[in-house]
């Protein structure tokens, strides 16, 4: 049994760096013909310039492709303050491009596999989807939303032959979060509170999206699926000196 994407096309939000650029990897690796759409550019990939906060921009990307199998609604900021420090700028421009983009990314998605009654959606959702991680209201707001669209969306389009499903990443290394990976002090706290002792990579979250995207994932629609070493599992930390070590930046058994 191997996830098999041949002659299906896939477009992947974000997908010049982190999560989707490895998701577009995973795609291509799975068969599919891959394109990127994000703000920044990558060489890697037939790459469509999308800005998914203007309406105008994800509209001329489903315009350019025709035929779309798979959408992965992926690019998204992160950005922290406290509560009283949220300024309507900072909380604008998270919404616009972690709520708004994934509604908008999907609705486009959404008319254009309609016509054909199928397709596969996956959305970037988070851990932060069900926590409330200090100084993050506006992102955990927009990754609780994004749960609201895949719900009412997957209610919608079942019907159509199309699935939606989302990974819900814990801490993974990204450029969002190389400052945490690249700080020893920060890691060993950090993943002193993960069963698995260490936070994840990008490729163990696109291993899930390339599935979900696929016919293996058939009886799946609806879905958020946490992928986060048992982060959201865990309580209070369980990795401690006494009976283990911490090296570079994860925690090993003594
Ligand atoms: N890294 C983590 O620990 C983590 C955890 C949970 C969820 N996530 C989510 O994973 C997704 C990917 O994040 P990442 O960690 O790979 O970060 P990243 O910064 O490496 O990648 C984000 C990508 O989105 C693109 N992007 C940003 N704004 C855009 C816009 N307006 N239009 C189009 N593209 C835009 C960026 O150019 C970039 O290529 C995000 O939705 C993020 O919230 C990340």
């Amino acid at each position: 049994m191997r996830i098999d994407l041949t002659g299906q096309t896939a477009v992947v939000t974000g997908g010049a760096h982190g999560i989707g650029l490895e998701t577009a990897r995973a795609l291509r690796d799975c068969g599919a013909r891959v394109v990127v759409a994000d703000i920044e550019e990558t060489k890697e990939f037939p790459f469509l310039q999308v800005d998914v906060t203007s309406a105008q921009s994800v509209k001329g990307l489903f315009t350019e492709l025709s035929n779309v199998d798979i959408v992965v609604a992926n690019a998204g900021i992160g950005g922290e303050a406290s509560l009283e420090e949220h300024t309507a700028s900072h909380w604008n421009k998270i919404v616009a491009v972690n709520l708004t983009g994934v509604f908008r990314t999907v609705q486009a998605a959404a008319r254009r596999m309609k016509t054909r009654r199928r397709g596969a959606i996956v959305l970037t959702a988070s851990t932060n989807s069900f926590d409330g991680e200090r100084l993050l209201t506006a992102y955990n707001a927009t990754k609780h939303g994004v749960l609201g669209i895949l719900r009412t969306a997957a209610n919608e389009l079942g019907p159509y032959g199309i699935r939606i499903n989302a990974v819900c990443p814990g801490f993974i290394r990204t450029r969002l979060t190389r400052e945490g990976f690249d700080n020893p002090d920060f890691m060993r706290e950090y993943a002193r509170h993960l069963p698995l002792g260490r936070g994840g990579e990008p490729e163990e979250v696109a291993r899930v999206i390339a599935f979900l995207a696929s016919p293996l994932a058939s009886y799946m629609t609806g879905a958020a699926v946490v992928i986060d070493g048992g982060q959201l599992a865990a309580k209070f930390g369980l990795w401690n000196e006494d009976n283990a070590n911490f090296v570079t930046d994860h925690w090993e058994l003594k």
